[in-house]
């Protein structure tokens, strides 16, 4: 996989569809990957993005303690290593060797990077908020990359993305069709 640098501000887009993505995490050599769905761009300058966390992950942990983490974003194919690391915790058992999924180095914060993924972005965390049951973590984005077959701009492909969408409990959707819409067509008519 050829893996290109994104500018901070255009790897909001990898988030746009709202794909499910696998949060990485580390604190004192301790890595972890848990899936999340509660996730959303916020602005683009700086770039940030929120993502909800409950207090009893592990993850929720780690991310605390050393105030970055990363997004990798799985495709169709990773569907039960996704589910897997969002029903069974760090706590219990290393989800890298339970899944398969490989780390590997990041480029800029201590939280690694997941092979099989096709994008990736790495955050700091500016502010924990907690507001309900989860707490709000938004996270500045230092850098990003995606893979060129997936993502130019935009998640590329007209009749399939390839991405996971949550949809409840074991319940996952893809996208099978994309639509541009062209507001000229209105004026000509
Ligand atoms: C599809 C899916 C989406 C999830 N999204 C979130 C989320 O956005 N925030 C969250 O705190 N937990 C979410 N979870 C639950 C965690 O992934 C799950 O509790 C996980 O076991 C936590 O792992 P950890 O203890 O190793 O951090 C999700 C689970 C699934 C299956």
């Amino acid at each position: 996989m050829s893996l290109r640098t994104l500018q901070p501000a255009a790897s909001l887009r990898l988030l746009e569809p709202s794909p499910v993505v696998l949060l990485t995490s580390m604190f004192r050599s301790h890595p972890n990957v848990m899936t999340a769905a509660w996730m959303s761009p916020l602005g683009f300058d700086p770039p940030l993005i929120t993502i909800a966390i409950h207090p009893g992950r592990l993850t929720h942990e780690l991310v605390s303690k050393s105030e970055m983490f990363g997004l990798s974003i799985p495709t169709m194919d990773l569907i039960k290593a996704v589910h897997q690391c969002g029903v069974l915790s760090g706590n219990e058992l290393d989800k890298f060797d339970a899944t398969g999924l490989t780390p590997i180095d990041p480029l800029e914060i201590d939280a690694p990077r997941i092979l099989e993924c096709v994008a990736h972005i790495e955050c700091g965390v500016i502010e924990r908020i907690s507001l309900a049951d989860h707490d709000l973590v938004v996270g500045q984005i230092l850098t990003a990359d995606a893979d060129d077959n997936y993502f130019t701009d935009r998640w590329i492909g007209e009749t399939e993305l390839p991405l996971v969408h949550h949809i409840a409990a074991e319940h996952y959707a893809g996208m099978t069709r994309t639509y541009a819409v062209d507001l000229r067509e209105d004026e000509d008519e």
